[in-house]
Parts: C-alpha cells; structure tokens; sequence
C-alpha cells in the first residue's frame, strides 16, 4: 500500500488523483480536494499553502508521498517542510520554485544556462517600460513579474495598453514577441535526471479562433500530428537539461515538475515561460493517455531515482480535453450554478476543476469549472467524442471554446 497525499483543488489536481489510483496499491487523500477527487479519495479541510498544517496531516494520514499540485504552496515552502519532515514530496523547493515564481528569475537562469527563449528587460519604472516598448516595438508583450494565474501577461498591439498593465503591475518583464505555434512539455525531474510526457498543445485565449484575453487555458490535445521528429529530444537537450543543471550549479536543485512553455518560431524553439507544476488543462490531457502508473514515477522522482526507471509507456491514440468555464471568465464568473453530468465512460470523462457540492446539489465555484475528456484513437475522433459527452452536460452558465483539439 502507498499512501499519497494531494494537494490542490482543481482540474490538475483530479487529474492527477485518477492517474494515482489507477495503480490499485494507492491509497490517496487530498487537501482540499473536490467533488470529484472526493469519489476516489479522502478529503481533508486544510489549507495547502500552510507548511505546518500540510505536515501535520501527512503524518496524520501516514502518507508515503506529498504530491503538490498548484504553484502557490511550492512557492510557499510546502514542498520543504515535507522533506524536512523526511516524507517524500513530489514539487521544487520554494527556492527552485522561483523558476515560476519570477518571470525575472526565470531569464536569469536561462541567460545562465544558454537556454533558447526571448531577450527580455526587467522593468521597474514607467519609464524603463516605455523604453523597452519602444525597443523592441510592437506586438508588445508586458509580463508581471511574480505569480498571476496565467492571466498576468498582456500581448497587444497597442502601446497605450502594454504602457498601463506595465504601470498596473509594477515590476515587470518586457520580451520580444514570439511567433509560430505553442506547445508545452512537462519534464519529470528529480533533480539531475528528466522524464518528459508527451508534448500538448493548450489553448490560452478564452474565444474561438484565439479570441479574447488570456485564461489559464481553455483545453488542451495530445500528442501533436504536427510536431517535428526529435522535437522532444532537442527540448530535452537545449532547455530541460541545461536548466536543470544551472539549478544544480546554483544549489538549488530541481525536482519536481519542470513545464516548459514553448514556441516553435522560424529561428528554432524557444522559450515562453516555465512553470514549476503540471500544466493545467493539458495534464488532463496528457495524463490520459499515460499508461505507466503514475504513483512509481513522482515517487522515483521524489527520491532521486528516475536514472533506474523504465520507459514510460503511452497508449496509441489521441486526448482532448475541452473546459467549460463559468460566464464571465477570466473576469468574475458566475457563481452558483447548477450543474448535472452524463456518466463517465473509459472514453469520455469529467474532470472536476471549480465544482463544489452544497446540499447534495453539484454547483459551480470557480472560473474554469469542468473539463471533457475524449479519448480516440486519433485527433479527431478523441475531439468528438469530448464534444459529444460535453453536449450532454447540464450547466446553463457555462462556456466553451468550439475549436479545441483543432492545431493552431
Ligand atoms: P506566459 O504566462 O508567459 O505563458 O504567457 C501567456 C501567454 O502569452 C503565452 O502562452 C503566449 O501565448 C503569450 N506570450 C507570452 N510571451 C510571449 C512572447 N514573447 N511572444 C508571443 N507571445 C507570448
Ligand atoms: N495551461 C497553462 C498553465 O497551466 O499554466
């Protein structure tokens, strides 16, 4: 038996429990969990970020394994206080947690590491925002420079508009703009070794045809049809690997999830941003059609021993998975609504990402709210089926993108 415990609330997090318990030896607990993760595991009111409270109930529950899911409580220091505690933890410690945590970081260790990404100013001014505007010239591309749920940073054409969210966030990070597709990859680290999943794609912006704002991703698909060969191999060689070693060299190894947000552009691949969590909605995804289970993998990672790990093994075929968020995503959403879903099927599933249940009744409580995930044997037929469970959800104030699983 292997007791894991989970932190996190939502679509990632019941993601990542699914993929735990497929392995018939977990025994999983979450906090805080949700409605979903509460129909495979126990649910503890205890609030992730809180490094004390989070070892506690580790020892409490016996867990064998601390998994955290969102950034909030690695860059809190849970992930320390656990291993300190001498539980394994799966997640970065706060320190290589700053990897995510600042944007300025971030291109520090990739000028350091001759990590591909794009050149960048640090911005603590107006006018050294207005500066970097002009330097690099339009589309503009403003990035907060600590955490913001995704939503922190603005591409516009508009100068006026990239000047005030520069003046609205304070310090930020001003980049040149990168063109060509996006695509992420998730390494599994522990420090000196990597393990990638197969790559995904998301969709960040909230309306069709990448209409709109930015979200924290509207859906995601994998594995990419359209990806180069050996374009997990060269990630691995120019931006995994040499990070991962540049965090070693800074004695503040790596180990835990490294995301890798990329673009493909004319000049070769390159950087966005990195994150030091699964990816949210693509783990949806990709977890999915991960057939090795999870559990021995994140524990391995843990403790350092993913060198004497098999290959991971992938089921053929395709994932895709559609959000469905509340009206007024990524501003304010509605709150409160009711919701009722079709049953799941080893094909098409519901993953709970902002649900909550009050008197019995499933309701809505966050912004993205849902995610369908198909699975087929090809992308089209895993982005039907997805479609097809979706159509029979029952939420009167959701959302969703209509293209999703459609390359872009
Ligand atoms: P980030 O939070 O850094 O991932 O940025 C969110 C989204 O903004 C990315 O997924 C891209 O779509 C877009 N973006 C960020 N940086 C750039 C860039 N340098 N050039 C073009 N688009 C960008
Ligand atoms: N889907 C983007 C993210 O998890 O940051």
């Amino acid at each position: 038996m292997t007791t894991v415990l989970l932190l996190g609330s939502g679509g990632r997090e019941h993601a990542l429990g699914r993929a735990l318990v497929a392995d018939p030896s977990v025994q999983l607990h979450a906090a805080p969990g949700n409605p979903g993760l509460a129909g495979i595991g126990t649910l503890h009111a205890v609030d992730p970020s809180d490094p004390a409270a989070v070892v506690a109930l580790a020892r409490r529950v016996g867990a064998d394994l601390v998994v955290v899911g969102p950034e909030a409580p690695l860059v809190a220091g849970v992930a320390d206080a656990v291993r300190e505690a001498g539980i394994d933890c799966f997640g970065p410690s706060a320190a290589a947690a700053e990897l995510e945590g600042s944007k300025a970081f971030a291109k520090d260790v990739m000028r350091a590491a001759g990590v591909p990404t794009a050149s960048a100013r640090v911005c603590a001014t107006p006018g050294e925002a207005a500066a970097a505007l002009d330097a690099y010239g339009p589309p503009y591309v403003v990035k907060n420079d600590g955490l913001a749920a995704g939503k922190g940073v603005v591409v516009t054409p508009d100068r006026a508009a990239a000047l005030a969210h520069a003046e609205a966030c304070g310090k930020v990070v001003i980049e040149e703009f990168l063109d060509g597709p996006e695509l992420s990859l998730f390494a599994i680290c522990d420090g000196v070794t990597a393990v990638p999943l197969l790559p995904a794609q998301d969709f960040k912006r909230v309306g069709d045809g990448d209409a709109g704002p930015n979200t924290g991703g509207m859906g995601a698909y994998c594995p990419l049809p359209w990806a180069p060969d050996g374009l997990v191999e060269e990630v691995m060689t120019q931006v995994i690997d040499p990070t991962l070693a540049e965090m070693r060299r800074r004695g503040t190894p790596f180990s835990g999830l490294l995301y890798a947000g990329l673009a493909l552009t004319g000049r070769g691949v390159r950087v966005v941003e990195f994150n030091v969590r699964f990816g949210d909605p693509e783990t949806q995804a990709v977890l999915a059609l991960l057939e090795t289970p999870l559990a021995g993998v994140l524990r391995a990672a843990a403790r350092g021993e993913l060198a004497g790990l098999p290959p991971l093994r992938w089921r053929d075929g395709a994932a895709v998975v559609v959000v469905e968020a509340a009206r007024g995503y990524p501003g304010t959403p509605v709150g409160g609504g009711n919701i009722e879903l079709p049953a799941d099927t080893d094909r098409a599933w519901t993953v709970h990402a902002g649900t909550a249940t009050i008197d019995g009744r499933l309701v809505a409580s966050g912004g993205r709210v849902l995610g369908i995930v198909g699975l087929g044997e090809d992308l089209e037929q895993a982005r039907g089926r997805a479609y097809d469970h979706l159509s029979r959800v029952n939420f009167p104030d959701g959302f969703h993108r209509t293209d999703i699983g459609i390359p872009h």
